[in-house]
């Protein structure tokens, strides 16, 4: 019965992580009920954006610049569902956060394994959380 409820509530989180795949809006109406992105989602899409200009600019081995402290939003950002925000959810968020700030301390041999690392932190939440999205988080690792 425990995994049962599991089950349900995995697929609930699984569709709901979902539930924002883009697709083109026919109307004005539907745009509007398609496009509203949470904080958080918001948040993670600008996550993903900024390090896949990270990782294009350690795979062209240029500057990689500092730490951004938008990243820090994850603690505070207003989740879909505010329920995901519980002790392993921050224990995740921290984890990834210093990942990603080892990134740009790192020296130049181990920046592509950091880089990699702080990737493998957002799919392992994500495992726990949000499993629509992995396979497009894993696109950003380095090969
Ligand atoms: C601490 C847990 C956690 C970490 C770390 C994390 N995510 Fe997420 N992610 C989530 C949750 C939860 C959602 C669902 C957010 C919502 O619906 O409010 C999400 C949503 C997303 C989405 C879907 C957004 C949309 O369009 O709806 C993408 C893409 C994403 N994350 C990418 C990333 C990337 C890339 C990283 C690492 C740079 C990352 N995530 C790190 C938990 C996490």
């Amino acid at each position: 019965m425990k995994n049962l409820t599991l089950l349900i509530l995995g697929s609930v989180l699984f569709f709901s992580c979902n539930s924002t795949k883009k697709e083109a809006p026919k109307n004005n109406e539907e745009e509007l009920v398609m496009y509203e992105f949470s904080e958080m989602a918001l948040l993670m899409e600008e996550m993903y954006k900024a390090n896949e200009d990270l990782k294009n600019k350690i795979v062209n081995k240029e500057a990689i610049g500092d730490f951004s402290d938008k990243f820090l939003d994850i603690h505070s950002a207003v989740l879909t569902n505010p329920k995901d925000r519980d002790a392993s959810f921050e224990i995740f968020s921290k984890a990834f956060l210093e990942n990603q700030k080892a990134i740009y301390s790192a020296s130049p041999d181990d920046v592509k394994d950091q880089f990699n690392l702080m990737v493998n932190s957002c799919v392992a939440c994500h495992k726990t959380t949000c499993t629509g999205p992995i396979p497009r988080i894993k696109k950003l690792l380095i090969k």
